[in-house]
């Protein structure tokens, strides 16, 4: 088969050689942004004179016809024509002839694939915030439930203070809200047209690349045609925010996957997001918690290939640059996918209230509670720390908890201990009391929920 760009060729190209070189397998998922990216350039052409109106009208009729095709799955993609440009040229040549031909006018497949990319992300960007944004939802919905739920909080893995579970949700409130902001903010710098950029230095046709970019919905064009047909730090912004949301869900992942241990017992997953064991009967396995922990891989290893695959790249464009496609494209899947399970997973587990706050009262979590009684009461910090911590030893070896130290034997240590003591180191005011700016205190957890629920309102 004759290459489009065969003219200067003598030699037959070889089947295994066209292969390695060819990106249809993958970029055939660029088709709908192919065609929407030439028929806003055809358009141009037709608007400035570059080519005749009834030229412009035919091209457009073709590239809608193989527009619908490509809707109705009648497009059978090959090899031979190596990529999804020049396979969508010709079917759009099989549509309407040699007249086809004109649609190359005054641009290249440089600044071609570089608009389809920014087409494709713009929207996949868009539809990861509107994802992040129903998860985000999800978790104040939950979190809503379970102000008054205490749970153990942890340092180091180890029960640290008392914490309410909407406390801890509303922390991944928080990181997922800065994912949904740097998506956001990374839209401007996708929102750009290399359209016309052509094939590294712009065009001798009079052409209007502001006509086109905002035929196309783009709010700038890049200013430098070296830049537009070169740059893939807009994928690199997509991917890098995208492991950074990764490693978040990975984090919560973790704790969901401990959290329905037969050790911990705080959760239940349902059904939908949990599979059996071939050989043991009683499985009940949160694999979708753990794929996801496991997909992160990938994401961060896409933002490291092509990390790798720019660094040292001359101007302009290099072949290297199909490699760019891939990883975003798997990355996309991925992440559209783990958002829409995260959503489902956290909407639909139980939580065994029950399990959760009792965990907080056999351990020392309460010690800090102790410590700060006597700061309180006068005692240094420092002093009361030491107290305490000589206690704790001493109820380890005896195999009993602060709770259950007696009135006379607190006293003994020191007459600042008072009857309210057994109040004070109850889990459930270990977490009412703090009140600090940001705290897990009850009122706090409130008010951070109330500021998230008028906050997601407002976006
Ligand atoms: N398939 C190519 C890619 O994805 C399209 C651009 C080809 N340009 C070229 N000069 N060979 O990068």
């Amino acid at each position: 088969m004759k290459k489009l760009w065969g003219g200067r060729f003598e030699g037959k190209s070889e089947s295994w050689i066209d292969e390695f070189g060819a990106s249809i397998s993958f970029d055939q998922a660029l088709a709908a942004q192919d065609i929407q990216g030439s028929l806003a350039h055809v358009k141009m052409l037709g608007h400035t004179g570059i080519i005749h109106a009834d030229e412009a009208e035919t091209i457009k009729n073709g590239l809608l016809a193989v527009q619908e095709k490509l809707a109705n799955e009648e497009l059978t993609f090959s090899i031979e024509n190596e990529d999804i440009h020049l396979n969508i040229e010709t079917f759009l040549h099989q549509e309407i002839g040699t007249v086809a031909g004109k649609l190359h006018t005054g641009r290249s497949r440089n600044d071609q694939v570089a608009t389809d990319m920014h087409l494709y992300l713009k929207t996949i960007v868009q539809q990861t915030i509107e994802k992040i944004h129903t998860f985000r939802h999800v978790l104040v919905e939950k979190a809503e439930k379970h102000v008054e739920t205490i749970m153990p909080g942890y340092t180091h893995l180890q029960h640290a203070q008392p914490i309410s579970f909407a406390h801890h949700l509303m922390a991944y409130y928080g990181m997922l809200t800065r994912d949904q902001e740097r998506f956001s903010e990374s839209l401007k710098r996708i929102d750009i047209s290399p359209l016309g950029c052509a094939a590294l230095a712009g065009t001798t046709f009079p052409i209007d690349r502001e006509y086109s970019a905002k035929e196309l919905g783009f709010s700038s064009v890049y200013e430098n045609s070296l830049d537009g047909v070169s740059d893939r730090d807009f994928i690199l912004e997509f991917l890098s925010n995208s492991s950074i949301m990764m490693m978040h869900l990975t984090r919560f992942c973790e704790e969901l996957i401990l959290w329905c241990s037969h050790e911990f017992q705080f959760i239940e997953l349902t059904d939908t997001f949990s599979t059996g064991s071939s050989i043991m009967p009683q499985k009940k396995n949160p694999d979708m918690a753990e794929l996801i922990r496991g997909k992160s891989g990938r994401v961060f290893g896409n933002l490291f290939g092509l990390l790798t695959v720019l660094k040292g790249l001359p101007l302009a464009y290099n072949k290297d640059l199909q490699e760019d496609k891939e990883g975003m494209i798997d990355t996309a899947h991925t992440i559209l996918t783990s958002l829409d399970i995260m959503a489902g997973m956290i909407d639909t587990m139980k939580i065994n209230e029950e399990i959760m706050e009792k965990s907080t009262e056999k351990d020392f979590s309460n010690a800090t509670e102790l410590a700060d009684y006597l700061a309180a009461k006068g005692m240094p910090f420092r002093q009361a720390h030491e107290v305490v911590g000589k206690l704790v030893l001493e109820c380890t070896k005896r195999s009993t908890y602060l709770q259950d130290v007696p009135l006379e034997e607190y006293q003994s240590i020191t007459p600042l201990i008072e009857k309210d003591i057994y109040t004070a180191l109850a889990s459930r005011t270990a977490v009412e009391r703090r009140h600090s700016l940001g705290g897990t205190g009850f009122e706090q957890v409130t008010a951070a929920i109330n500021k998230a629920t008028a906050q997601l309102a407002g976006e």
